[in-house]
């Protein structure tokens, strides 16, 4: 597939597509134009025999700052085939191996997205964080299923409704990553897991990752489409204008009437 985008740069190589958040100027948000190429990218990378594995990445500062606010207050999404949840869906019943290197912040769908990839590798730089709660949303991307299922309900209650950033070690310590590595190696390293699997036969790629996936894919897609009518709705809703013009004009936000 060739590359569309500066701001998500595409490029296939020996069976590994390797999908890049390039917009470093803004933290790499994800504007709803991005959204759209990540799904095509990942819908194209599914029908494409040559395609045999995915990596996601950003560099060895910044993964994504998650959702663009602009955009959120511009545009939010409005339907179910909104681009953001096509996204979500694609990542989510993608069928070949998905391999990440973050660093830095992994901000929102930074970090929920990362619940759907198979193997996540992290700089010692990485800070996740859901702040679902402190921009008067709710969760996404499954999240609300998948985060208790990983780190029992407490932490992931803690994760969830303070909304704190946790670094790489206590995302290694539940489960969220698989390991943690200098920032700098962080997108090699992925990489060398990558090509190892490319060289794997895929059909057994495969039918593996649809074996450790049964039975929950269905309850993952439920999970999304109930969050997505509850998220698109409370975009419109005052606490979430209030968090995003807070955002804009660098203040705190004020909940006193939300
Ligand atoms: N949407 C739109 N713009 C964003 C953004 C986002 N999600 N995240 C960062 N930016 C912009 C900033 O407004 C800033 O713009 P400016 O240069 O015009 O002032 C620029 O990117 C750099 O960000 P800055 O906040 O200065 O970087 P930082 O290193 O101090 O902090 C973050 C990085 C990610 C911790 C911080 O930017 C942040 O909290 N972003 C918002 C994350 C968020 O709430 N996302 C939504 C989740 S649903």
């Amino acid at each position: 597939m060739s590359n569309t985008s500066r701001d998500i740069l595409v490029h296939d190589e020996g069976g590994v597509r390797t999908i890049t958040f390039n917009r470093v100027e803004r933290k790499n948000s994800i504007t709803t134009a991005m959204y759209a190429q990540l799904a095509d990218a990942f819908e194209t990378a599914a029908q494409d025999a040559a395609v045999r594995v995915v990596v996601l990445q950003g560099d060895a500062a910044v993964f994504s700052a998650g959702n663009d606010i602009g955009d959120f207050l511009q545009q939010p999404p409005s339907t179910q085939d909104a681009p953001v949840f096509r996204f979500l869906r694609a990542i989510a019943t993608f069928p070949k191996p998905v391999v990440s290197a973050v660093c830095g912040p992994a901000v929102g769908i930074g970090t929920t997205m990362l619940l759907h990839c198979d193997l996540v590798y992290a700089g010692d730089n990485a800070a996740f964080s859901m702040p679902f709660v402190n921009l008067g949303l709710c969760p996404e991307a499954a999240s609300s299923l998948l985060v208790p299922q990983m780190m029992g309900y407490h932490r992931a209650a803690e994760a969830l409704l303070l909304g704190e950033p946790f670094m790489a070690e206590a995302a290694l310590e539940v489960g969220l990553v698989n390991r943690v590595v200098p920032p700098t190696e962080c997108n090699a390293i992925a990489q060398a897991q990558a090509r190892k699997l490319a060289a794997k036969p895929l059909s057994a790629l495969i039918e593996t990752k649809r074996l450790l996936k049964q039975g929950q894919t269905a309850a993952v897609l439920e999970r999304m489409a109930e969050e997505g009518v509850s998220f698109g709705r409370m975009l419109r809703e005052p606490a979430a204008r209030e968090a995003f013009s807070a955002f804009m004009a660098k203040r705190s936000p004020d909940f006193s009437k939300c």
